[in-house]
C-alpha cells in the first residue's frame, strides 16, 4: 500500500476513527441484542448452546408456553396454578377447556404485563397465547430468510468499509493482511449456513456460536490494529525521535569547544 495509516491525513484519520467507532458500539448493542433475544430462548438469562438450538430448531418435546412457565415466567404463578397452565398444554390446549381453569389463572398473573399496551405477546388474545402452546419449531423459514439477507447486505458492508481501512495498515505482512479481510466474509458465510443447518439438526449449534466468535475477533483484530496505527504510531515514532537527542559526552565535548 503506498499509504500507510499513521501518514494519513488528520481529517482521514477522524473520519476512519469516527467509523471505527460507530461500529464498535453497534457491534457491542448487537451483542446485548443476542442476549435478550436467543439469550432468553431457553427461558434463562446468558447465551447457551441449548438457547441457540431453542432459537433455530426449536424446542420440540415441549411448546414456548412450558418452557418459559418453568424458566423466567416462573415467579409469576405458584405452583399448583403453573401445573395446571401445563396440563392444558399437553391436552391440546383446546379453546373449550381454556375458559373454565386457565383463563383465570392468566387474568390474574400475566395479563399485567402481557397486555395490548405492551411489547411484548397480548395474552388477552386467544390465538396469540395458542401459538405459544404449540410446539415450538424453532425459526421459520421465513424468518431464516428474512434474517439471512440483512446480514449479508449489512454484514458485508460493515467488514467492507473496516477491509479497507484495515488495508492501509502498514504492520502487518501482506498475507496475513489478506487472511485478516477475508476472513470475517469467511465466517459470516459459515454463521449463516449454521442458522439453516441448525434448523434441521440441532447438531449444529456450536458451529452458530464458533462463526459469529470468528467474525467478533476478526473484527476486534483489525479494528485495534487500525486504530494503533493511525494514533499510537505515530506518537511513539515522535516520542523516539525525541529521546535520540545527542549523548551526554558529546555534548559536553561541544560545551568546551
Ligand atoms: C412482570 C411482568 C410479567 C408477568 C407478570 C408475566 N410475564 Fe411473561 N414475559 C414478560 C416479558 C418482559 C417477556 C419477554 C422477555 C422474555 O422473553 O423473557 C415475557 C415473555 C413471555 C413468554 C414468551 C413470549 C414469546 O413468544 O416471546 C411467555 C410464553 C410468557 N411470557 C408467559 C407468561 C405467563 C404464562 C405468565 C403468567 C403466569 C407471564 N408470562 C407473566 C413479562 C411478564
Amino acid at each position: 500500500m503506498p499509504y500507510k495509516l499513521k501518514d494519513l491525513p488528520f481529517s482521514v484519520k477522524v473520519l476512519f476513527s469516527s467509523y471505527l467507532l460507530i461500529i464498535a458500539i453497534g457491534y457491542l448493542v448487537a451483542m446485548l441484542q443476542i442476549l435478550f433475544t436467543h439469550g432468553l430462548a431457553d427461558g434463562k438469562f446468558g447465551l447457551s448452546i441449548e438457547d441457540i438450538v431453542y432459537s433455530y430448531y426449536g424446542n420440540r418435546s415441549g411448546s414456548k408456553l412450558e418452557l418459559m412457565l418453568n424458566g423466567s415466567m416462573k415467579p409469576f404463578a405458584p405452583p399448583g396454578e403453573r401445573f395446571e397452565i401445563i396440563r392444558w398444554v399437553r391436552s391440546g390446549a383446546s379453546e373449550k377447556s381454556y375458559g373454565k381453569t386457565v383463563k383465570p389463572i392468566i387474568e390474574q398473573r400475566c395479563l399485567k404485563c402481557h397486555n395490548p399496551d405492551a411489547s411484548i405477546p397480548d395474552f388477552t388474545r386467544f390465538e396469540v397465547l395458542r401459538e405459544r402452546a404449540a410446539t415450538d419449531m424453532g425459526a421459520t423459514i421465513q424468518s431464516l430468510v428474512r434474517v439471512t439477507h440483512i446480514h449479508l447486505f449489512g454484514i458485508a458492508f460493515i467488514f467492507m468499509f473496516i477491509g479497507i481501512i484495515f488495508c492501509f495498515a502498514s504492520g502487518v505482512p501482506e498475507k496475513l493482511k489478506a487472511l485478516s479481510v477475508a476472513m470475517p466474509f469467511i465466517f459470516q458465510l459459515t454463521d449463516i449456513a449454521s442458522w439453516w443447518l441448525t434448523k434441521l439438526s440441532p447438531h449444529f449449534a456450536w458451529l452458530v456460536i464458533a462463526g459469529g466468535a470468528g467474525m467478533a475477533m476478526a473484527f476486534v483484530f483489525m479494528w485495534i490494529v487500525s486504530m494503533y496505527e493511525m494514533w499510537l504510531l505515530p506518537l511513539q515514532q515522535r516520542g523516539g525521535r525525541e529521546i535520540r537527542t545527542e549523548s551526554y559526552s558529546r555534548y559536553l565535548r561541544r560545551e568546551h569547544d
